[in-house]
């Protein structure tokens, strides 16, 4: 990982950081008017991943975390086990996995999981997250997700991975650039 990271791991609180400036959109305003079907569109590709050339040991120990964490994903419906691990300040990690349920809607998804363990266990300071499936393509955390980890952790780093180790790394203001949260409350 280049050194940047390194910056990213100290026990700031990031809950008040600046949103950084939202990626490009993928194509100008005009040639999004047509009619065309969007659903297909990849969305997420003008989301840059920092791919690690060689990934560090502390990168490598929360993706093995949240590997060892979706071992015990409860994903008797889908079947896609997710694993999470989330990073305190203190460098305690949390894990998490996705538990479903028979009614599906219930589903939460491990980053979650993660989450409301770490903070009813009393951490509010979060550094990093790692989310490893079993997939070539990275897994990044669903909306909800996303804007539970902006209330409670900020723009903390996300490790994506694989069962091969760290695939990739993602600021989660680059994956939620217009966030709604509590400044907007006032
Ligand atoms: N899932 C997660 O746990 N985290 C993600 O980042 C994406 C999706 C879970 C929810 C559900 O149990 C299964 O993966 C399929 O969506």
């Amino acid at each position: 990982m280049p050194d940047r990271k390194s910056e990213r791991r100290s026990g700031r609180d990031r809950r008040g950081d600046d949103v950084r400036p939202a990626a490009e959109a993928a194509a100008p305003v005009a040639e999004r008017r047509s009619g065309k079907d969007r659903r297909d569109d990849a969305a997420w590709q003008p989301v840059s991943i920092e791919v690690p050339e060689a990934p560090s040991d502390s990168d490598l120990a929360l993706v093995t975390a949240a590997t060892d964490a979706r071992t015990r994903a409860q994903a008797h419906y889908s079947h896609f086990q997710v694993g999470a691990a989330l990073e305190t300040d203190d460098g305690v990690i949390i894990k998490g996995c996705n538990i479903e349920n028979a009614t599906y809607g219930l589903t939460l998804c491990a980053e979650r999981v993660a989450l409301v363990k770490a903070l009813s266990d009393g951490h509010s300071i979060f550094t990093r997250i790692a989310v490893v499936a079993d997939t070539d393509a990275p897994t990044p955390p669903c909306g909800p997700c996303r804007q539970l980890l902006w209330e409670y952790c900020g723009d903390i780093d996300i490790i994506l991975g694989n069962l091969n180790g760290p695939t990739g790394c993602v600021r989660l203001s680059a994956l939620l650039p217009m966030p709604f949260d509590r400044r907007l409350l006032d």
